[in-house]
């Protein structure tokens, strides 16, 4: 029997504001069971017997209530310890323990593990006592997700392990308006004596018995966050990145999916890692059929010494639950960034429309050149011009000079500040850009300070571009560099800033850490950044500032706290794009993705794409320009302001819309279509790619979603010069109003445009 009283004393579904609270947390102290409930999905955990292992129960569609705690098996042979103590080691082996540790008997994955001074490494953890509270904690030092009190529910678990005297406290937030649950783990030290923890991972993800599909999102340089979707089969699958960064290669991201779910239907759990160091994702079937997936820090070359009474705290993981396929997890993801995790005043405002000189001059510029561009952009409605790099010391490669940050005056005749004016009295704003955790062997900094590299004494530090990269955990090389940057920001009207990280780190060896310290060189470094960036948006909080790491090496949670937007890649072709940018939207919001139109042939794939194709798919992110618009083709140049204009019309729906995938490249090879939708349902724009012409066809069905299906829509085509002209032709019923149900299930008809990697936009406005 429940004990009611208890638990309406700390289920709190009230109505505040006269809106029903559709998160809660609750505590059945009869059954000892915890029960999270966000809008759509619940997430059970129980204590059982008398050593208070917490263990897993169930995550999927929300119950109405919590008596499940038989799903933990504990009826079942091995039987828990206080029935058949002459089996524990099966117990521990079969047990879905919450937070599994490492070394009494668990052999699967698990994530913590803790040495003493003696040498042991095993640590077992049981429940103390646990409180539930409105709103959130910060995380000291860490990027994580924020709520105010009347939209988010924390829960805390104090677990403990008596013999090393170590506690951990579990957290879990429930928001009210997304299906996502934030996790996080923070260790304490109550022992007289260090311990060191050589593994310390956010949390695990217990399944039941199934068929699933792991996806997870690949790459590397110029080709980031491909969606890979793979069985889950016996043993594991995993993906990590140990390169400090949380890396080209893969996203710290997995989910979990039912082999028949689809991009609208059946369950998915989605696992998103808050952090931009080293990581790991693992998944393993083990021999019960059952599944658990974790999530961390990556464990090897991690330790990190715990001092009497010192804590350490875990970054964020969060967990997702749809019940609605891959939409729905990437609408829970959307939503939690939007509104708990990205902050500053950019982040629902429109973004200037940027003209970047990278890919325009590459090192080769001076201040003529640079207001050639400005003069001819501001002209064409282009808002704000970017200096990217080369702009200091002696920089007139990547060879050297990272570090040196003193404007170049040879280049910048006259200085920054005179540039910066003359660019304003054009009406555009100033960016520029930094690398500032790097340092060149050629550079007067390395020549001053060699030992503030990352290095190992003895050993010849490994070059990538010819760089190395600086130990920005000692406090005296952050604040040297920190001061750097900010000088100059001091020394003119700077708007923006793109913050760039060009290598992945190596030959990991701190000059001011001791030997077993060394181990937390790669966790330290990441929170110098993260430490770097809230100083940096603290003192210029009007600053738009632009993540960015060899195009998207560091496009992850952590950085997006920081930053509203991070360049997606440094493939700027509109169809290599397309999958790239359908990975990164499976999680972010368009809102955040850097997309430019770029030159052509382009400068990574030589592919030459119609310049109004490069502008729909830079429309689907921040949108800005990377190319030389004095020497450009003159079409292309006159199309400038027709994009202008589609940015200006378009930017508020795209950014703090409802994003819907309606078809996928990736999968079709043939073309490419997705949709943004107001919050309000009354507009929608879709955009159409075409990237393959094949005969016999004369049009192509696409079925529209997230429309209100009681709602007359009128359909058009978007005219890329906004004089309606013979390429508004294109989509049946161009110009007739339809229901959304109409629209969603019978669908519209795109006809087949002669020609490759050809576009449309439609635009759909209620009527009634
Ligand atoms: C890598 C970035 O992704 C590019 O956009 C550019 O800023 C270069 N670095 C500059 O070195």
């Amino acid at each position: 029997m429940l004990s009611l009283s208890l638990i309406l004393c700390v289920c709190r579904s009230v109505k505040r504001f006269g809106m029903e609270v559709k998160m809660n947390i609750t505590y059945n102290q009869e059954n000892r069971v915890f029960k999270l409930d966000t809008p759509n999905s619940s997430y059970l955990m129980g204590i059982v017997d008398k050593e208070g292992f917490l263990g897993h129960i169930y995550y999927g569609k929300r119950l109405e209530e919590d008596g499940v705690a038989y799903l933990m098996r504990t009826q079942e042979a091995p039987f828990v310890p206080e029935v058949n103590d002459r089996e524990r080691g099966s117990f521990m082996d079969s047990f879905p323990m919450e937070y599994p540790t490492h070394g009494t008997g668990d052999y699967r994955q698990d994530c913590l593990s803790v040495r003493t001074k003696d040498g042991y490494n095993a640590v077992q953890l049981t429940y103390v006592s646990h409180q539930i509270y409105d709103g959130k904690k910060k995380l000291e030092g860490l990027p994580a997700t924020f709520g105010e009190e009347t939209e988010c529910k924390t829960l805390e678990i104090r677990m403990e392990d008596p013999i090393l005297s170590l506690e951990a406290v579990l957290s879990y937030s429930v928001f009210a308006d997304t299906d996502a649950i934030a996790g996080s783990v923070r260790i304490i030290n109550h022992s007289q004596e260090p311990v060191w923890l050589t593994k310390a991972l956010s949390g695990a993800l217990n399944l039941d018995e199934g068929a699933y599909d792991v996806i997870t999102l690949h790459g590397g340089w110029a080709r980031e966050r491909h969606i890979v979707r793979r069985p889950l089969e016996a043993g594991m699958a995993a993906v990590y990145s140990r390169r400090g960064e949380s890396g080209h290669q893969e996203q710290p991201f997995m989910a979990l999916c039912e082999k028949t779910a689809t991009q609208e239907t059946g369950a998915v759990y989605g696992m998103h890692f808050v952090y931009s160091g080293n990581h790991l994702e693992a998944a393993e079937k083990n021999q019960f059929f059952r599944v658990r997936a974790v999530m961390g820090i990556y464990p090897e070359d991690f330790s990190w010494k715990l001092l009497p009474e010192e804590s350490f705290q875990t970054p964020e993981m969060i967990r997702v639950f749809s019940c609605e396929g891959l939409d729905g997890m990437t609408r829970a993801f959307h939503t939690l960034y939007r509104n708990h995790l990205m902050r500053g005043k950019w982040l629902h405002r429109k973004r200037p429309i940027l003209i970047n000189n990278w890919e325009a001059t590459y090192f080769d510029f001076d201040e003529q050149k640079l207001l050639d561009i400005a003069k001819q952009a501001s002209a064409l409605g282009i808002e704000m011009l970017v200096m990217d790099d080369g702009w200091f010391g002696n920089r007139s490669s990547d060879n050297m000079a990272l570090g040196d940050w003193q404007v170049n005056e040879q280049k910048l005749k006259g200085g920054l500040k005179k540039l910066v004016d003359e660019v304003n009295a054009l009406g555009m704003q100033f960016g520029i850009w930094f690398e500032p955790e790097m340092i060149s062997p050629d550079s007067d900094l390395y020549r001053a300070h060699p030992d503030w590299a990352i290095q190992i004494p003895g050993r010849r530090a490994g070059l990538i571009r010819n760089q190395y990269v600086l130990d920005i955990s000692r406090p005296e090389v952050a604040d040297y560099i920190y001061e750097c940057v900010a000088k100059v920001l001091r020394s003119a009207n700077i708007a923006y800033v793109k913050w760039d990280m060009n290598r992945p780190l190596s030959d990991l060896g701190s000059a001011a850490l001791d030997a077993d310290r060394q181990g937390e060189l790669s966790h330290r470094y990441t929170l110098a950044v993260y430490r770097m960036q809230e100083r940096l948006i603290t003192e210029f909080p009007d600053l738009l500032l632009e993540n960015c790491s060899s195009g998207g090496a560091r496009f992850d949670p952590g950085m997006l706290y920081y930053s509203p937007q991070i360049w997606c890649s440094d493939d700027t072709d509109a169809i290599e794009r397309l999958a790239i940018q359908e990975g990164t939207a499976l999680l972010y919001p368009l809102s955040c993705m850097g997309a430019h139109v770029s030159d052509c042939p382009n400068h990574t794939v030589g592919r030459t794409a119609p310049f109004e194709t490069r502008g729909y798919v830079a429309l689907a992110g921040t949108f800005g320009y990377e190319l030389d618009v004095t020497r450009i083709p003159e079409a292309d140049r006159n199309s400038i302001p027709g994009q202008v204009r589609l940015y200006h019309k378009y930017n508020d729906l795209v950014r703090e819309g409802e994003y819907y995938r309606l078809a996928s490249y990736s999968e079709n090879r043939l073309y490419d279509c997705w949709e943004v939708v107001s919050s309000d349902k009354t507009e929608a724009l879709v955009t159409y790619i075409q990237v393959l012409n094949v005969p016999n066809r004369k049009s192509r069905r696409i079925c529209l979603k997230g429309l209100d299906p009681q709602k007359r829509y009128l359909v058009e085509v978007e005219s890329p010069d906004g004089e309606g002209d013979a390429k508004t032709a294109g989509c049946f019923p161009q110009g007739s109003v339809l229901l959304g149900s109409t629209l969603m299930n019978a669908g519209i008809l795109m006809e087949s445009i002669s020609g490759d990697y050809v576009g449309k936009l439609i635009h759909l406005t209620q009527v009634q």
